[in-house]
């Protein structure tokens, strides 16, 4: 709690450092300049970390290209009430274009009044409103993944796996003694990839016995600490974890490293997301898998996007990677891929 709000005040604090421009005049709009702002769930989330890593090398391209371009990141630490105000003052601030990474995926009402009273285009990305508040005004749009292919490749894949090593059932009683960590509650990654791993690999013909499963709200210090409570209350030895992200399978991992549990007595653990972690971890072969959330494609195509609204250029030519469109003038959806140890040694050495 005491570090919440610790947090909250920092956030609050950044905030007002941008509101009195660090010492500078804010720029007025339609001065040539472009400006986007940004403002982000948890600043600390380690996917979103490397996806505005991506972003901001997106930005720095643009600007060598001779673009004077200047961007605004803001940290919603959690708090929906303080992001609405973070979004309050971007636009007083001049921002041409906003990306929100909303706290509360349900709650975009008070920012899509604000941005179309004001005629400032919202981009939201990576947490995904319902498609009727994306329909509220023309100039919204949503950048990020499909939920579904993330769950059902993770769960391809961890049935292609258990198929390949009969191992891993390791009590041999047919059925594979599985748990889940999950993302925060509400979350539409969460939600559909808990449902959509487990079904498809029931679907594929293996049988799964679920001995537990714990919210671990994407945070591997939080996934290590429920990981451990499984593994001292399950009555059977847990055989898959099946982690809603790469930071939650690192968590499981460390438990099983903390409680000194050897190798060969390890579940085998599957993550999604491909961050520099997980990618590690499948090279190491502590995680038998993962599945890539093209963060630098999502970057790519929400930069690109941001820079044609702020700068009125057309939308038909976008600046977007291989095979991706902006499907019905609203969405950009980057496809997820299965990723094994060659593919990772692949993504780490681009
Ligand atoms: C998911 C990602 C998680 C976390 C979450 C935050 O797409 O897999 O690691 O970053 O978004 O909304």
């Amino acid at each position: 709690m005491a570090q919440r709000a610790w947090r909250l005040l920092v956030a609050a604090l950044l905030s007002a450092a941008w509101l009195t421009g660090c010492g500078q005049e804010p720029a007025k709009r339609g001065d040539g300049s472009v400006r986007i702002g940004v403002t982000l769930y948890d600043q600390y989330d380690t996917f979103l970390t490397e996806l505005m890593d991506c972003f901001n090398g997106y930005v720095d391209a643009r600007k060598a290209e001779g673009v004077d371009i200047v961007t605004v990141r803001q940290d919603a630490a959690g708090s929906q009430s303080l992001q609405d105000d973070e979004v309050a003052e971007m636009i007083e601030n001049g921002c041409d274009v906003i990306c929100v990474n909303l706290v509360d995926r349900t709650a975009p009402t008070t920012i899509i009044d604000m941005a179309r009273k004001n005629d400032v285009p919202i981009i939201f990305f990576n947490r995904e409103l319902v498609e009727e508040d994306l329909m509220q005004w023309d100039s919204l749009y949503y950048v990020g993944a499909d939920a579904f292919q993330s769950g059902v490749l993770q769960g391809e894949m961890a049935t292609e796996y258990c198929k390949a090593h009969p191992e891993t059932d390791r009590n041999g009683d047919g059925s594979i003694q599985y748990v889940v960590l999950e993302g925060e509650a509400g979350h539409q990654d969460s939600i559909i990839r808990t449902e959509y791993s487990v079904d498809t690999m029931i679907q594929k013909g293996i049988l799964l016995d679920k001995v537990g499963y714990a919210i671990a709200n994407w945070n591997r210090v939080q996934a290590r600490s429920k990981m451990e409570q499984l593994i001292d209350s399950s009555e059977s030895e847990i055989e898959l974890v099946l982690a809603n992200n790469d930071d939650m399978a690192m968590g499981a991992i460390e438990a099983y490293e903390g409680r000194e549990i050897p190798r060969e007595n390890w579940p085998v653990i599957f993550g999604i997301d491909g961050t520099e972690v997980g990618l590690q971890a499948v090279i190491s072969g502590k995680m038998a898998g993962t599945v890539y959330n093209d963060k630098d494609g999502q970057a790519q195509a929400m930069e690109a996007l941001a820079y044609a609204l702020a700068s009125g250029k057309s939308l038909q030519y976008l600046d977007l990677p291989e095979s991706v469109t902006l499907e019905d003038n609203k969405y950009i959806r980057l496809p997820y891929k299965k990723v094994d140890r060659e593919t990772a040694e692949e993504i780490l050495s681009k």
